[in-house]
């Protein structure tokens, strides 16, 4: 029978569990033997592969708002809100390295990253934008902002426990988009 549990203590493990920790041996050899198969390597380099193109479009996104936060900090500059223009370049200069990362991981993923500038717009998730008024540019880059959000949720889920380094590189790039919308959103309301 367990032992009682004391109040407000973590959740005590059965008495046969208080052993010291093990590793699941026959686990281990299955993944050894796994990866040296033909049809397992092939699989994983076609899974390679799509995520390659995947990260490829979240680095055009990132341009597309590196582009789109560059123009609108130089062109919201003389109106009401010279602290917000400052902001749009630092948020530029963070989708930079959230580009420079994803460019990275590419190239350890055997990838090559893409940069042609002529395909960036129709490879991004989001436009692009020229408004002229500080409230439409901050609602343009709010909605992309979601959209960087929504996109790498998706990713963060489609990598799950297959590629540790790529879903921690994406949670990072997520948070960061996270702290930018609440920015955003905070502007639209003062
Ligand atoms: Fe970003
Ligand atoms: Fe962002």
């Amino acid at each position: 029978m367990s032992p009682p549990r004391e109040p407000g203590n973590v959740q005590q493990l059965p008495l046969a569990d208080h052993g010291p920790p093990v590793l699941d041996g026959e686990a281990i050899e299955r993944a050894r033997r796994a990866a040296l198969l033909p049809a397992e390597a092939a699989a994983e380099a076609l899974w390679r592969q799509g995520l390659v193109k995947l990260l490829n479009d979240s680095l055009a996104t990132e341009l597309v708002c590196v582009l789109r936060y560059k123009r609108h900090h130089y062109t919201a500059h003389g109106l009401a809100s010279p602290r917000i223009a400052e902001e749009f370049a630092v948020h530029a200069a963070e989708e930079l390295v959230h580009a420079d990362r994803l460019a990275r991981r590419i190239v350890q993923l055997g990838g090559a990253p893409d940069f042609a500038p002529d395909t960036l717009s129709a490879r991004s998730h989001a436009p692009y934008d020229a408004s002229a008024g500080l409230t439409a540019m901050i609602a343009c880059n709010l909605s992309a902002e979601r959209v960087a959000i929504e996109s790498y949720g998706q990713l963060v889920r489609l990598v799950g426990t297959r590629d540790p380094t790529t879903r921690r590189l994406l949670e990072d790039i997520l948070a960061d988009e996270q702290k930018h919308a609440e920015e955003l959103a905070g502007w639209l309301t003062e």
